[in-house]
C-alpha cells in the first residue's frame, strides 16, 4: 500500500539566519523524505517561518522595520541554504499568513467549546516607560541568591540559580532600563491539568509511538503528588498588547503566546501547498491512511509531545503519528554558541565551494535512530568522505568505466559471468534490510551496510584488475565482463545512496542513461545497456578549506565576577602582616554636619583613648544601628586630614566595585567573644 506521509521539520524562528544545526535537521528529515519516494510513498514536506513572539518584535523595532517587513527580509534569505544542501521542501509558509490566523483562532475557539480555556489574572513585571510586559530575558538584575549584577530573569549565569523575574534585586528592563512594576492582567491558559487531558497525553505519549528515551522523559509530567496531581499544569497561553502575534477571538488586546500559534504552522503550511494544488486539505487529513511526522529537536519536546496533541487532539483534529527527535549538532566536541564563534556558516561552507553532498553524507553517516548528540569535527569528515564517498564509491566507477567507453562502444556485457553475477547478487539482497534501516532513521547503520558492500566490490576488482586484464590481448570478454559487473555494482550502490546524495545520484543516472532510480530497481539489471562518457563525479576534499570553515574560537571570557573586579594580584604574608587590622568597639556615631556620605565614628581599639574615624556609609547606616557594635578596623592607616576634622584610621566595610550600578555597603562584625583590640591576623 502506498504510505500516505505528511512530514515537516520544526519552523524557525523569523530573527536571523539558518544556522548548521537547521541545516542538519533538514537534511534528516529531507533523507527520509527522499527515501520514502523512492518507494513510492506520496509525501507532503512542508515548513514555515515561526515569525511571531516578542524577540521578533523588538528585532524588528531595532531593524527600523516592521514586523512584517523584518520577517519578509528573513524568509527571502533562505533559499540558498534549500536549494544549496538540496533540501527539497514542497512548501515554505509563514505563521504569519492568513492560514495560520484563520486556524490558529480556529482551535482555540474548538478548545474553548470543549471547556478547555481558562482565564486567570496573572501578576508580572511591566515596563511602565515602553508600556509593555516583560518577558524573562528582556528584565535584568541581581541575582537573588548570588548577587551577582546583570543577570537575566529567569536564571543566574554566575551561580545557576534559577528563579522568577520577580525575584531580581534591582530589576531593570533591557528594553527602557526603566525599572520594572509589578501589574496583574488577565491570562488565557489551555487547562492541561483537566483530568480529560491527562488521560489523553498520558496514553498517547506511552503508546509506543515515541522513542523509549522521549518517552520516558515525558513519562515524568504525569509523576502524581501526595493529592493525587500530575505535574502537568494549565498553559499560559496568551500575551498582552504590544505583542507580535495573532489577535485571541473576543479578547481585544490579547494575543495568543508564540508557541500557540508555531505548530499550527505545520496544518497553514500544508494547506497553502493544498490550494495551490487544487486540492481538499480537509479530505486529505480526515484520511486515516496518512501519517503526520514532526522532525524536531530534544529542546522542544515539551511543546510537540503534550501542548501540540492535545490541542490538536481537543479540537477534534488529527494529532501526530510520530514525532521524531534528534539531538544537537556539536562542532568539535563543543556546543554551538555564536559569542564564542563555535557554529560553522551553512552559507560559508557553500560559497567555499565545498560539496553539499560532503555534508549529507557525513552527517547522515552519523545519524541514528537515537536523541544523541552529533559531533562535527574537520579531521573525521575528511577522512569518512576521502575514504567512503571517493575511495570506496567513485573508486567503482572511475576503475571501469574508462573500458567500457574506450574498448566496447558504451555498451555493456549482459552476461557478467558467474563472479559477477554473484557479487551483484550479494548487493541486491540487503535491499530491503537497507530500507528498513532508513525507514527507521538508522542512517548510521544504513550506510555502513552500503560501504560494506562497496568494499565487497573493491576487493571484486582488486581480484579481476581490470587494468591487467586490459594488457591481455585474449582477455577481452573478461574485461567486458569485470567493467560491466563494476558498473552494475556502482548503479546499485547509487540506488541506495541516493536518499543521501540525490544530486550526485543525478549526475550517474545522467552518465548511465536511466531513468530516475526508485528503490525496486535494485532488483532490476542493466543487461546490455549503453552508458554515456564517465566524467569524474566527485573531489576528495580539500583540507585547506576545510580549515578556512572552522570558526577561530574566541578565548572565553572568564566569568563575571559577582563582587565586579577580578581578585587582585597575590601578595605575600608579609604584605598581609604590614596591615594592622583590629576588633573595634564602635562607641559613639554621629551624623557628619555637610556630608550625605560620612559618619563620624568613635572606635575603641584597646588604647588609652578611642579613635575618631570618618566612615563614607551614612548611606547604608544609621547611627543608632551602629553604636555598641564590634567592628574591624586597618589600626595603623596614616592618619588622614579631612575637611571635618583628622580620620585615624579605616573601617572595613564590603562593597561592589561599581558602587553606583550596584549599591550596598556592608560593615563587617567579628563574631561574638571578640573583644576591643585584638588582632586580625
Ligand atoms: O525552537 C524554535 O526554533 C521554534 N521556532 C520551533 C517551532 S516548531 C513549531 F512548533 F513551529
Ligand atoms: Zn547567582
Amino acid at each position: 500500500m502506498t504510505r500516505k506521509l505528511f512530514v515537516t521539520t520544526a519552523l524557525p524562528y523569523a530573527n536571523g539566519p539558518l544556522h548548521i544545526g537547521h541545516v542538519m535537521e533538514y537534511i534528516q528529515a529531507d533523507t527520509w523524505v527522499r527515501f520514502q519516494r523512492m518507494r513510492g510513498a506520496e509525501v507532503h514536506f512542508v515548513c514555515a517561518d515561526d515569525a511571531h513572539g516578542a524577540p521578533i518584535m523588538i528585532a524588528a523595532e531595532k531593524a527600523g522595520l516592521t514586523p512584517q517587513a523584518f520577517v519578509a527580509q528573513i524568509a527571502a534569505g533562505r533559499k540558498p541554504y534549500f536549494d544549496g544542501f538540496h533540501i527539497a521542501f514542497d512548501h515554505w509558509h509563514s505563521t504569519d499568513a492568513p492560514e495560520n490566523h484563520a486556524l490558529a483562532q480556529a482551535i482555540y475557539r474548538d478548545l474553548k467549546a470543549g471547556d478547555l480555556i481558562a482565564s486567570r489574572v496573572v501578576e508580572q513585571l511591566f515596563d511602565p516607560d515602553k508600556g509593555m510586559f516583560l518577558p524573562d530575558r528582556f528584565v535584568k538584575g541581581e541575582c537573588p541568591r548570588c548577587g551577582s549584577a546583570d543577570q537575566y530573569g529567569d536564571n543566574c549565569e554566575v551561580c545557576g540559580a534559577v528563579y522568577a523575574p520577580t525575584d531580581l534585586k534591582n530589576p531593570r528592563s533591557t528594553l527602557s532600563g526603566a525599572t520594572p512594576v509589578l501589574r496583574s492582567s488577565e491570562h488565557f491558559f489551555f487547562k492541561l491539568s483537566d483530568p480529560r487531558c491527562v488521560a489523553f497525553l498520558e496514553s498517547w505519549t506511552q503508546d509506543g509511538r515515541l522513542q523509549p528515551e522521549v518517552a520516558n522523559k515525558v513519562k515524568e509530567w504525569f509523576v502524581r503528588d501526595e493529592h493525587g496531581k500530575p505535574l502537568l499544569g494549565d498553559w499560559d497561553i496568551s500575551r498582552e498588547a504590544p505583542y507580535f502575534g495573532i489577535e485571541i477571538p473576543d479578547a481585544p488586546g490579547k494575543y495568543f503566546y508564540v508557541w500557540l500559534d508555531a505548530p499550527v504552522g505545520y496544518l497553514a503550511s500544508l494547506q497553502a501547498r493544498f490550494a495551490a494544488l487544487g486540492l481538499d486539505v480537509n479530505a486529505y487529513l480526515a484520511d486515516p491512511a496518512v501519517e503526520q511526522i514532526h522532525f524536531i529537536g530534544k529542546d522542544i519536546v515539551t511543546f510537540h509531545t503534550l501542548f501540540w496533541p492535545a490541542m490538536l487532539k481537543f479540537s477534534g483534529r488529527k494529532t501526530p503519528d510520530r514525532v521524531y527527535v534528534h539531538g544537537h549538532l556539536t562542532v568539535s566536541g563543543e556546543k554551538m554558541s555564536k559569542s564564542r564563534g563555535t557554529g560553522i556558516s551553512p552559507l560559508r561552507y557553500l560559497e567555499l565551494g565545498l560539496n553539499a553532498e560532503w555534508l549529507r553524507y557525513y552527517i547522515c553517516a552519523k545519524l541514528t535512530a537515537r536523541v544523541e548528540d552529533l559531533d562535527f569535527n574537520p579531521e573525521d569528515f575528511a577522512a569518512r568522505v576521502n575514504s567512503d564517498l571517493v575511495g570506496k564509491y567513485i573508486n567503482i566507477a572511475s576503475r571501469s568505466a574508462g573500458f567500457i567507453s574506450k574498448r566496447f562502444g558504451g555498451v555493456l556485457s549482459a552476461d557478467l559471468g558467474v563472479e559477477g553475477r554473484m557479487l551483484l547478487d550479494a548487493l541486491r539482497a540487503p535491499a530491503d534490510s537497507i530500507a528498513e534501516l532508513f525507514d527507521q532513521r538508522e542512517f548510521a547503520k544504513a550506510l555502513r551496510e552500503v560501504m560494506a558492500l562497496a568494499d565487497r566490490v573493491n576487493a571484486y576488482v582488486d581480484q579481476h584488475k581490470p587494468w591487467e586484464l586490459a594488457k591481455q590481448p585474449d582477455a577481452a570478454a573478461v574485461l567486458h565482463d569485470v567493467c560491466s559487473t563494476c558498473i552494475e555494482a556502482f548503479r546499485l550502490l547509487t540506488l541506495y545512496l541516493k536518499p543521501v546524495l540525490p544530486a550526485l545520484a543525478a549526475q550517474v543516472e545522467a552518465f548511465l542513461q536511466i531513468a530516475p532510480l526508485q528503490w525496486a530497481d535494485a532488483q532490476r539489471a542493466l543487461g546490455a545497456h549503453a552508458i554515456g562518457a564517465y566524467q569524474h563525479l566527485m573531489q576528495r576534499v580539500d583540507p585547506a578549506k576545510l580549515e578556512a570553515l572552522m570558526p577561530v574560537p574566541v578565548e572565553e571570557a572568564p566569568p563575571a565576577h559577582p563582587g565586579g573586579e577580578p581578585i587582585a594580584p597575590v601578595i605575600h604574608i608579609d604584605d598581609f602582616a604590614k596591615v594592622d587590622l583590629r576588633v573595634a568597639k564602635i562607641l559613639k556615631a554621629e551624623v557628619v554636619e555637610g556630608s550625605t556620605k560620612l559618619l563620624r565614628l568613635t572606635l575603641d581599639v584597646g588604647e588609652a583613648a578611642p579613635r575618631n574615624v570618618f566612615s563614607g556609609i551614612a548611606a547604608n547606616y544609621k547611627p543608632e544601628e551602629l553604636t555598641g557594635k564590634l567592628t574591624v578596623m586597618v589600626a595603623n592607616l596614616a592618619p588622614r586630614k579631612m575637611k571635618f576634622g583628622n580620620s585615624e584610621g579605616m573601617v572595613l566595610a564590603a562593597s561592589h566595585a561599581d558602587e553606583k550600578a550596584v549599591p550596598g555597603v556592608y560593615v563587617l562584625e567579628p563574631w561574638p567573644g571578640a573583644v576591643p583590640g585584638l588582632r586580625i591576623r
